[in-house]
């Protein structure tokens, strides 16, 4: 694996490469690497002649200080899982060398960033969106990799992709989680081991949800979801809702044509956790 810091040395390399033929899988990651992230490596090394992969915790996504000086960063254990998927370009910018100047751009995405995530971490889709066009003008990917884990982030992302004209295949992979069903996160570490072990819950509750919905309408059905999270005082609800998987707006009937999502995040103790299920 070669690992570039600078913006010159990636694309100078990436453009030889290029020229010699060579097809380019990119997975964006913050870094804290898990079985998830490997996952998404794992399949774009399979379907791609190099394996290039960006460790960058992007400040201007975070809305909460706090949370970014939070973020866990482990660059020696998050090496050798790249080696060992055979990484072959590691791109790992600090702050400077993405951001030299002052970030003012503002993207609309209609109605996509107002709900759910949008709603509760205002300007995090933009910061998104900003660093993930600028790593794709940096590397050139002809595809880049997104878990169905941020079901929202890669909606957003498909559509700056054709806002903005880019010409790359998103690919959307399955959630990977563990063995209690607990979704990966590279914020599941930040749990105290009592909170690891209640964790289970979320998942749980969002199976309850899928297992519903051939007895109950939409609206009474995320209403009791919505009461099964509360009514757990280990858990604080910010928003569970029961979406279209296109629009992000919520539905209130079941129609076996239209892609539908339950999607929630809660906070356990300081961490706030995200997760979600395919109802239909
Ligand atoms: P990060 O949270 O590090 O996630 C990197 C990629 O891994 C994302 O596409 C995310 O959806 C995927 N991922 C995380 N956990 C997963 C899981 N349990 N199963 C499947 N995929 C999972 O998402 C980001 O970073 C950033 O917002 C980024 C896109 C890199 C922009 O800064």
């Amino acid at each position: 694996m070669i690992t570039f810091s600078t913006i010159n040395e990636v694309t100078e390399y990436l453009n030889q490469q290029k020229a010699a033929g060579k097809s380019i899988g990119f997975v964006p990651t913050m870094g804290a690497l898990h079985k998830g992230h490997l996952e998404l490596m794992q399949r774009a090394k399979k379907e791609n002649d190099l394996l290039v992969v960006s460790i960058f915790v992007n400040p201007v996504q975070f809305n909460n200080a706090d949370d970014l000086k939070k973020y866990p960063r482990t660059p020696d254990e998050d090496n050798r899982k790249l080696e060992r998927v055979h990484c072959d370009v590691l791109f790992a910018p600090d702050a400077g060398e993405m951001y030299p100047e002052k970030v003012t751009k503002q993207y609309d995405f209609g109605q996509l960033d107002k709900v759910m995530e949008g709603a509760f971490r205002p300007g995090h889709f933009n910061g998104v969106a900003i660093v993930v066009k600028k790593l794709f003008d940096i590397i050139s990917p002809d595809r880049a990799y997104f878990g169905e884990k941020d079901f929202q982030q890669l909606a957003i992302i498909k559509k700056l992709v054709a806002m903005e004209k880019i010409p790359v295949d998103i690919v959307p992979c399955p959630i990977v989680r563990e063995p209690d069903g607990l979704a990966m996160s590279s914020r599941n570490r930040l749990l105290t081991a009592e909170e690891r072990k209640i964790a289970p819950f979320i998942y749980k509750t969002l199976k309850e949800a899928k297992l519903r919905r051939n007895h109950i309408c939409a609206n009474p059905l995320r209403q009791m979801i919505i009461n099964i999270f509360e009514g757990n005082k280990q858990f604080r609800l910010e928003y569970f809702d029961i979406v279209n998987d296109e629009t992000l707006q919520p539905i209130n009937g079941w129609n076996n044509k239209v892609g539908t999502v339950a999607c929630v995040a809660v906070w356990l103790g300081n961490v706030r956790l995200i997760d979600n299920i395919r109802i239909i």
